[in-house]
């Protein structure tokens, strides 16, 4: 089994590696020294309000006094079923719908689960540019965290996966849009190349709402046999403080996954779950949020591109610019001390990606106009 750095962690005891954005506190202090402080474009943290008739259920439901469902109370998974055949006309059964506490700890916790369930086998999947947790869940459960390379458009090559880990894995990861490429992955060539293999597909769509390329799309677009898709409110409705999260798809997946996650007590707060269903059941606050994105990710390209003098597109889904640049640390030092914005480095996504840089751009326009000032752009 071995740990990120390729240490054998069973050998030399478990040592969590450093938290990767506390790898960025460097940065936050040479930025902070501008007056007005640091501008943090690092973790993709929301800071727009939700609704207020959303916030309000938090104080109204009274559920707090009981314990709450592990799975969703029906109301919240039949508003996520709702959601769902609205968002990619799709019917998914309240029963094949189950509540995460956000979607963080489903997809850290999920190989523990699914190793117990198939002992054979002992390999995650997953994108080689990519959310850290994929690797750093299977890695928890003594996994083999096995990247999958990317195209040239950045989608999975799915062929490159090797015969002997496709007969090991447990799972294949895969996420669209994607963090931090942004690029839009071929969700039906996921499901296909499970079912063909005996994999099942888990289907990051956090980033749904905010596809800019086309509708947004679902792998139960492709139909449900052994794939399941995850879903967030954190991103969709600002909500990352509620925690709400829920996965959906193949009857048997998500049935073994409520059952066992009940047994470590994986529950919702209750309150988190009356907001759940009031978020989801509102399309509208969404599409401002679209919004909102849309104009910070155009006016963020522009002011980096006339900075750097190249070309800075906006990616195909989710609010990321992600641009090569070269020696991704020594150009995120530079942005810092002379636009006091930070930013993170490729790495943190993978190590093929060490040339790029990722900023998120969950700052309000005034923060943004900010940093165009101090760059002199
Ligand atoms: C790809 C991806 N998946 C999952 C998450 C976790 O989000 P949450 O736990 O808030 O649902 C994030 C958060 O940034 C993410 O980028």
């Amino acid at each position: 089994m071995t740990s990120v750095d390729g240490t054998d962690v069973r050998a030399a005891g478990f040592v969590p590696p450093p938290y990767p954005y506390a790898r960025l506190d460097g940065l936050l202090a040479i930025a902070s020294e501008h007056e007005g402080g640091a501008v943090d474009m690092s973790i993709g943290t929301p800071i727009d309000p939700p609704p207020p008739e959303v916030t309000a259920a938090f104080s109204r439901s009274g559920a707090e006094r009981g314990y709450p469902s592990s799975p969703g109370s029906p109301d919240l998974r039949r508003a996520a079923s709702r959601w769902m055949a609205r968002r990619f006309d799709i019917a998914v059964d309240p029963d094949s719908i189950a509540a995460c506490i956000g979607t963080k700890e489903f997809v850290g916790t999920l190989p523990q689960w699914l190793r117990l369930r198939s002992p054979d086998r002992d390999t995650i999947l997953y994108p080689a540019i990519s959310y850290p947790t994929y690797e750093m869940g299977a890695i928890l459960a003594g996994c083999r965290a096995v990247p999958v390379p990317l195209d040239a458009a950045g989608r999975l090559l799915l062929s490159g996966i090797a015969p002997d880990d496709a007969g090991r894995a447990l799972a294949l990861w895969v996420n669209s849009p994607g963090n931090p490429t942004g690029v839009l992955d071929d969700l039906g060539a996921a499901a296909a190349w499970g079912r063909a293999n005996g994999v099942p597909v888990f289907s990051d769509e956090c980033y749904v709402e905010f596809t800019w390329s086309g509708p947004g799309r679902s792998i139960l677009q492709h139909g449900t046999e052994g794939v399941v898709a995850l879903h967030s409110l954190s991103k969709r409705s600002n909500l990352a403080g509620g925690r709400i999260g829920f996965y959906a798809g193949d009857a048997d997946l998500v049935r073994y996954l409520l059952e066992v996650r009940k047994h470590v007590g994986m529950m919702v707060p209750g309150p988190s779950q009356a907001v759940g269903i009031v978020a989801l059941d509102d399309d509208e606050h969404v599409a401002l949020q679209r919004e909102r994105y849309a104009a910070r990710l155009a006016r963020m390209a522009d002011i980096l591109g006339v900075w750097t003098g190249q070309q800075i597109t906006g990616p195909a889904g989710g609010f990321y610019l992600w641009f090569a640049v070269g020696d991704a640390w020594t150009w995120a030092e530079r942005l810092a001390r002379e636009g006091g914005a930070v930013v993170s480095p490729g790495e943190f996504y993978g190590p093929v990606a060490a040339d790029h840089i990722r900023v998120a751009v969950v700052q309000p326009d005034d923060r943004i106009e900010l940093v165009a000032q101090r760059l002199g752009v």
